[in-house]
């Protein structure tokens, strides 16, 4: 077990910073990158652990993948098939990777098995294995989990209206769609993040979205010369310090803000926080090197804060920072409420539960439900243990 020991900030947090890549960008970069026709250059790829499993299982498929510094260069398969890999494809923690890669490998002439940590092995791959076996995926799961046995071949698109808004599910049609006969279209509850259909429009598949829906049909991909955008879910921990420490002034540069993923940013405003978002290229389009992604510097300030209530809605564009905003309301005058965030129980860790023990011990007014949690501030955290 690591333990780390965390002390009260000595004074603000003032300045300036960057923060590591996007993952969910960088996933989608190396997964399209390895699909389309020639040599595509990432900038930038995310140093993550589950990051780099996305390019351990394209290797093992046989993909030329080259990493050098901060960059990784992508020879694509284009028409080419991948090479049957030798053993089961290991995406160790990564959910991203497993799903994603269902969808890639669901149309293609090979028999594989995505398997990975127990973690993972824990977490729901129906979500993704019904649809495909609905598109013609010979696909078997362990009682719905992973080891996920695929046995691709001819896909035909289907019309689904997904029970779940997650991204991954979205991800792994459309990417089976770009080898499937017609076309595959998919409605969703609430829109979840869109870096997927803005990589493959930007990589120029035939794909058209928008909020809560997409489709796309049988298409080739066009290399790219990506640079994938600071990770907001890596900002967001230093937003939210600064905009409770008094007396901070802080901005973070270069981070994706792209608005079906940029909901914490709203909330944090909301709650009355003083959010800038300046230098924006908000005019990007497709074809601007960084996969059509708004990108900005995100200053913040503190101002005291208020309550706030998020719904379901609004769930699927914060969903990895709700657990921030827990924290968040204990320092909000009155009462916050978060629902419609069930999902959170079924992430590499039940966060709802962890969330509440841990504010919990630290002195937090909170209450959990089924599909979220009540926070009564403000109240004044103490130190103490805390499971992460
Ligand atoms: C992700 C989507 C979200 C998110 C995860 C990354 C992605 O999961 O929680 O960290 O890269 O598509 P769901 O699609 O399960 O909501």
């Amino acid at each position: 077990m690591t333990v780390a020991e965390v002390r009260p900030a000595a004074g603000p947090l003032s300045g300036a910073t960057r923060v590591p890549p996007d993952k969910s960008i960088s996933h989608r970069a190396a997964i399209l990158a390895a699909l389309a026709d020639g040599t595509s250059r990432i900038r930038g790829y995310s140093p993550a652990g589950d990051c780099a499993a996305t390019l351990s299982v394209l290797r093992a498929l046989g993909v030329d993948v080259r990493r050098g510094g901060d960059d990784v260069t992508i020879e694509g398969q284009g028409d080419r098939e991948f090479s049957p890999p030798p053993d089961a494809l290991d995406c160790e923690r990564s959910g991203t990777t497993m799903r994603l890669m269902a969808g890639a490998l669901a149309g293609r002439p090979l028999r594989v098995v995505l398997t990975g940590d127990p973690q993972l092995r824990r977490r729901p791959m129906d979500r993704v294995a019904d649809p495909l076996a609905r598109m013609g995926a010979r696909i078997e799961t362990d009682d719905g989990r992973a080891p996920v046995e695929l046995d691709g071949g001819q896909l035909h698109g289907i019309d689904y209206a997904s029970p779940v808004s997650s991204a991954q599910v979205k991800s792994a049609l459309l990417l089976a769609g770009l080898r499937a006969s017609g076309t595959t279209s998919l409605t969703e509850p609430h829109p979840s993040r869109d870096h997927t259909e803005r990589m493959l429009a930007a990589m120029g598949a035939p794909i058209e979205s928008g909020p809560g829906r997409a489709s796309v049909r049988a298409g080739a991909l066009s290399a790219v010369d990506v640079t994938i955008p600071g990770d907001l879910s890596s900002a967001a921990p230093l937003l939210a310090a600064a905009a409770l420490l008094p007396g901070s002034d802080l901005t973070v540069t270069g981070v994706g803000v792209n608005p079906t993923r940029a909901g914490f940013l709203r909330v944090l405003q909301r709650m009355g926080a003083d959010v800038q978002v300046l230098s924006t290229n908000a005019d990007v389009s497709a074809g601007d090197g960084a996969g059509g992604e708004p990108v900005a510097d995100v200053r913040v300030r503190p101002t005291p804060l208020r309550s706030t209530a998020i719904d379901a809605s609004e769930a699927p564009s914060m969903i990895d920072e709700v657990p921030l905003i827990g924290v968040l309301a204990t320092r909000a005058e009155g009462r916050t409420q978060v629902r419609g965030v069930a999902d959170l129980r079924m992430k590499e860790s039940d966060r709802i539960a962890a969330l509440v023990t841990g504010l919990r011990a630290l002195g937090a007014r909170i209450e959990e439900a089924p599909d979220g949690f009540v926070v009564e501030g403000p109240t004044r955290l103490a130190g103490g243990p805390c499971d992460a």
